[in-house]
This record gives C-alpha cells, structure tokens and sequence, in this order.
C-alpha cells in the first residue's frame, strides 16, 4: 500500500546519491513527482532522466543547488511550484561526512604551526543547509492549501543517531545532526496545530557513497550496516496520513526505535522553561499561544 498519494510532490535535497536517491525511486514507484535537488547537476539531472523514461512521462525534475546558497535553494523551490503548483514532502536530507575541522592534538607540534581557522563545511552543509531547506519548506506549505493527505506539507530532515549519542571522531557531523534533531523537536512544536508535520530521520552507517569505499569494509564484514529498505521504511512512516510529528525515527542494524526527547533534570523547572516560549512570543508578536 503506498504511502503517498498518487501526484504528490515531493522536494529531496540530496537526491542524486544514496538514501536521497533511494526515496526518490521509491516515492516514483508510489506514483509521486519528485524534485531531485543536488550540488551535483550531471548526476541529479540524469537520475531524473531516468525516472522520466522508466515512468514514460514527467515524474521528476532536477535542480542544481548548493543548500548552503540561500539564493540556489530559493531558485530550487521556485522551480518546483512552477513546474508542479505544490510541494506536498520536502526532505531536508543533503550532508556530507565529517571533514577535520582542527589539525590532530599534538602538544608536541601545535606550537610550531599557526592557530587555524576551523574547517566548518560538515556543520555548515548538514545544519545551515537543512535550515535554509526547511525555511523554504515551512513557508511553501504556509501559502498552499490542505493536500490530499490532509495536511499543508510535511517536513522531514536527515539526522544521524550521532544527533543524540556523541562521537569522538565527529564533533562537526554530531552537532549538526544534534542541531537538526532538536531544530526538528522545536518546530514541530510551533507547527503542530496548523496542519504541518516536522520529524527526523537518524540513521547509523548505511552504506551509499558518503564516504570511501574503504572506510565501509570492515562494517561490510563484521554485519554492522543498517539496510537502507529499513531506512526508507521509516520515512514512509512519517507520509500520507500520518499524525505524527517531532519523532527521531532510528535505525541502527536491525533496530528501529523512535527517541524520546530528553525531559528537564527537575519538575520543578518546567513552568519556567514553558513560559520562556510565552515571553518569547509575546516579543516576537507571534500570537501562537
Ligand atoms: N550513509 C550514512 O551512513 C548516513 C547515516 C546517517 C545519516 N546520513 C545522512 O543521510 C544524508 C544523505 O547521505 P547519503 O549517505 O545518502 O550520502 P551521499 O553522499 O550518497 O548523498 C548525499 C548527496 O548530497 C549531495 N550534497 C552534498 N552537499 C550538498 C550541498 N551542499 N547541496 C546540495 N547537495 C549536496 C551530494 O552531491 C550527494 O548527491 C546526509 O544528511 C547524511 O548525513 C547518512
């Protein structure tokens, strides 16, 4: 049974490669249109291509955009209403591995280089990339009318479960992806009684071209890849129909589970930290209560 009904459309950032490029076969297969935006232009026009001549008619188009241009990603989004009057889905999925954001620690050799400016592309990519997507997303489901499935539009971004478990070797990947799950959690909040969605996907290693080949195989032989049918299962829980919202869908091996937000240490904190949002809006002149 399809997830989504038939003609809805979907907007997948990072669709020219992996898990991207996985759910943009799938939603095809259900009788979606998709808009496969990707920094990669060869190969997201041609996977449209694809798409295109397997379905024998238009099922998807593809845009060039760098998410963390605001400008690309504006031209993306005016591009698909164009082409296809609304947005139902956006994916906020495009990321990239962790790149060294500071030379090794070796108290030995630090004092005889330069302080460095930190390498922030992995934060930049996976956190400001997915905010300036899910920017565009929150206020192209603002203007439209309730779809087919009942809602505005539905919001979904690609974590990691580094979003909540820390990794020495990933402190730029972990707090991205830990920004975007508590991003997810807090709009979520804000969108819940106006008909949009917003959760998260946190998948452990699946095994798509996001890293070298070689750093894979010792996952390959030790059995500790999570399958990417897994992967897309959980997404297709969050479409069509589906109430939920500000969940952390996670995968790891066989395991899925949905994690919970963390609660405050003590009760006693709670009017506090809920009237912050009252206060909040109140100087925003946001009349959401
Ligand atoms: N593969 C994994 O193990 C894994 C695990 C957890 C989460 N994720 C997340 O899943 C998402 C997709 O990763 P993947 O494994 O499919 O990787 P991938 O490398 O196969 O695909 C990522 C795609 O994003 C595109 N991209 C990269 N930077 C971009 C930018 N600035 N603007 C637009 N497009 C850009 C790439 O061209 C590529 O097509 C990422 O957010 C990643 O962090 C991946």
């Amino acid at each position: 049974m399809p997830a989504i009904s038939r003609g809805e459309v979907s907007y997948i950032t990072g669709a020219a490669s992996g898990i991207g490029r996985a759910l943009a076969a799938m939603l095809v297969d259900q009788g979606g249109l998709v808009i496969i935006a990707d920094i990669n232009a060869e190969a997201g026009s041609k996977f449209a291509a694809e798409l295109n001549e397997r379905a024998e008619k238009v099922v998807a188009i593809s845009v060039q955009t760098d998410t963390t241009n605001w400008e690309e990603q504006l031209a993306g989004f005016q591009k698909a209403t164009t082409t296809f009057k609304r947005i139902d889905y956006v994916f906020a999925n495009a990321g990239i591995a962790e790149h060294p954001w500071l030379p090794p620690f070796n108290p030995e050799t630090a004092a005889s280089r330069p302080i460095v400016k930190p390498n922030l592309a992995t934060a930049n990519i996976n956190l400001t990339g997915q905010l300036y997507t899910a920017a565009l997303a929150l206020q192209t489901f603002e203007r439209q009318e309730i779809g087919p499935s009942g809602f505005r539009g539905k919001l979904v971004l690609t974590s990691s479960v580094f979003g909540y478990y820390p990794s020495r070797a990933m402190p730029m990947y972990a707090a991205s992806k830990a920004g975007v799950i508590n991003f997810m959690r807090s709009a979520a909040q804000y969108y819940a009684d106006k008909n949009i969605t917003v959760n998260a996907i946190a998948p452990n290693l699946v095994d798509t071209p996001i890293a070298p080949d070689v750093l894979f195989v010792p996952f390959r032989e030790q059995k500790l890849l999570s399958d990417i049918q897994l992967v897309l299962d959980q997404f297709e829980k969050l479409l069509g129909d589906s109430k939920v919202t500000g969940q952390a869908l996670s995968i790891s091996q066989d395991n899925v589970w949905t994690h919970p937000a963390d609660k405050y240490m003590f009760e006693e904190n709670n009017p506090a930290c809920d009237l912050i949002s009252v206060q909040i809006f109140k100087l925003f002149g946001d009349s959401t209560p």
